[in-house]
């Protein structure tokens, strides 16, 4: 049996204060979350401050996206050991908006995944497709190329140690949300594309779907067979809506 992970990603938004707030109201109500893992993703900067709030609670923290690189001359860059160090126990790599407003690649995203593990961080993989290649009818095979690029540089075996997530890029943000049946193909098709070349590791990978995830319609998704939590922007964002997702039969 998968344990179930619902994940907030925050993306760029938030105060101190409006975090410290976001937390408090969590927290209040994590009791009630029996079953699914539940994990929150802030801003670089807010990292420690919330790793710390979030000690010895239930809660666990996630980044954002971490350097390709360990050390050094890398301005900007923020390694895995450093996000290890403050807390973190998950990292976000390849979501579509670094993939895309960004222009980080396949290989890039990979070798993001490999450095994250290396500092003992739990990738959460980010795969999904543009609304032009659903149209096009190339779902499977986008998600496949952003896959085997992981596989390929890290092995099956890596797998053991991370999360995938599913975010059709046209349902980010839009309101617009796959339709169960939609999401749970990709899903199952990402678990045997895994299965071919391991069906233990394929059977234990935790698959989370994003993308205008609500508490109106986690149930549904989460009921599917190979859907195992969910990764969530905007809803993350309202500590009730947020927890109201954590229990949804499926993930509780
Ligand atoms: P929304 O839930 O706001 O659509 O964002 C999904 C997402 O990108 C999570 O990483």
């Amino acid at each position: 049996m998968r344990q179930s992970l619902v994940a907030g990603n925050w993306k760029m938004n938030g105060t101190r204060a409006s975090i410290r707030a976001l937390l408090d109201g969590v927290l209040a109500g994590i009791g009630d979350v029996k079953h699914a893992e539940v994990a929150v993703c802030p801003p670089y900067v807010y990292v420690p401050e919330v790793a710390e709030r979030l000690a010895g609670t239930p809660v666990a923290v996630g980044a954002q996206d971490v350097s390709d690189q360990d050390q050094g001359a890398y301005t900007g860059e923020v390694s895995g050991a450093m996000l290890k160090e403050v807390g973190c126990t998950y990292v976000i790599v390849g979501h579509s908006e670094r993939r895309n407003l960004y222009g980080e690649d396949d290989a890039f995203t990979a070798r993001k995944f490999a450095a994250a593990q290396r500092h003992g961080l739990v990738p959460i993989l980010c795969v999904g497709e543009l609304l032009e290649e659903r149209e096009q009818g190339i779902t499977q095979q986008v998600v496949a190329r952003q896959l085997d690029a992981v596989l390929e540089l890290c092995g099956v075996e890596a797998l053991a140690r991370a999360v995938i997530a599913y975010e059709p890029v046209w349902a980010i943000g839009t309101g617009k949300t796959a339709t169960p049946e939609q999401a749970q193909e990709v899903h199952a098709f990402i678990r045997d594309r895994v299965r071919s070349r391991d069906a233990g590791i394929a059977d234990g990978l935790r698959i989370l779907y994003g993308g205008s995830v609500k508490a109106a319609n986690a149930a549904d998704l989460f009921g599917q067979p190979d859907i195992d939590g969910g990764l969530i922007g905007g809803a993350s964002l309202d500590a009730e809506e947020f927890l109201a997702i954590c229990r949804a039969p499926g993930a509780s």
